[in-house]
């Protein structure tokens, strides 16, 4: 990874951490893309310190608010020529209703939209040639059991009416969306492809969940993988040579191709969403 470029969202926690970290000591230059700028150099100086790799940025970026997505675009664009690859890793599960900055849902806002935004941002800096960079968004098997329910994505329903796993499998499902159409209109400039991690012992549930989800994940947390098995996929994504001609595709934690949930496959919806999606970002667009 000499001489690649790789921004990653969150990267100060979690998986977004390790997957910096391994890319780290194959010597990528890192730009951490994370909400607080004091996390975000707390983990920039200790991957200098871990790994011995001095080429690491960092980037302020709240994917809550589409402002700070555009300033953090073109921030990227004033100070890099090129991006080889974008992870867009950041996400957040949320018990309760909350919305970002532009009244989206949180979780459709942050999982999706401001990765939506910042992509088609940084697309000047990824279209250097067929082939030349990817795209990769860290979904999860929870899309499964999601759909996109165009009527809520402002939470319109109300607080009592929403569940927040829901809501999750939601986000997380417009991750695969987003990966299909991207991959349908951009395939031949660039390469996207998506993924589940597995079952990561992170703080994940534990920052916004309700307490009865805290406690039964902080439970389960020991028995789950490490976040640096968890960036296993992202990183082989990043990195290996195997696909750098595989577009469009999601990804087991095992690193095999699989079918994602029928819902996920549809074309209709997912040029729906796009469209729904560029007409929320419209103004944000550089
Ligand atoms: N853990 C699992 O079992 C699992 C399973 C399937 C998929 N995933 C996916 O894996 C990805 C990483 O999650 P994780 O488990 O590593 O969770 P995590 O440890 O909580 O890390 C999430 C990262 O996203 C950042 N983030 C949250 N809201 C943000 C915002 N508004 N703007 C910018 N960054 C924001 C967090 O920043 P702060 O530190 O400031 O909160 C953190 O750096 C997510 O997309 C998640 O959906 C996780």
């Amino acid at each position: 990874m000499q001489d690649k470029t790789v921004l990653i969202t969150g990267a100060n926690d979690g998986i977004g951490k390790a997957t910096a970290e391994r890319l780290a000591r194959k010597g990528a230059h890192l730009v951490l893309a994370c909400r607080s700028e004091t996390k975000a150099q707390r983990t920039a100086d200790w991957l200098v310190e871990t790994t011995g790799n001095e080429h690491i940025d960092t980037l302020p970026l709240d994917l809550a608010d589409l402002h700070s997505v555009r300033a953090a675009s073109e921030l990227f664009l004033a100070e890099h020529p090129r991006l080889d690859v974008l992870i867009n890793n950041a996400g957040v599960y949320c018990g309760s209703l909350e919305l970002t900055s532009q009244g989206y849902e949180l979780q459709f806002g942050v999982n999706h939209l401001g990765h939506f935004l910042l992509t088609l941002n940084l697309m000047p800096a990824m279209q250097c040639s067929k082939l030349c960079s990817r795209v990769i968004n860290v979904s999860s098997a929870m899309h499964t059991k999601g759909g996109i329910d165009f009527g809520n994505l402002r939470g319109e329903r109300g607080e009592k009416a929403y569940d927040g796993t829901r809501a999750y499998a939601q986000s997380k499902l417009a991750n695969v969306l987003f990966t299909k159409e991207l991959d349908r209109r951009h395939g031949s400039e660039l390469t996207t492809n998506c993924l589940h991690p597995g079952v990561v012992g992170t703080s994940l549930a534990n920052k916004k969940g309700k307490l009865f989800t805290k406690a039964v994940w902080s439970m389960y947390k020991p028995f789950a993988k490490t976040p640096s098995r968890g960036a296993d996929t992202s990183v082989y994504l990043a990195s290996s040579p195997e696909v750098r001609e595989v577009s469009g595709r999601y990804f087991n934690p095992n690193q095999c191709l699989v079918k994602p949930s029928p819902t996920a496959r549809n074309e209709q919806l997912a040029r729906r969403l796009w469209e729904y999606s560029a007409a929320a970002v419209h103004e944000f667009l550089l």
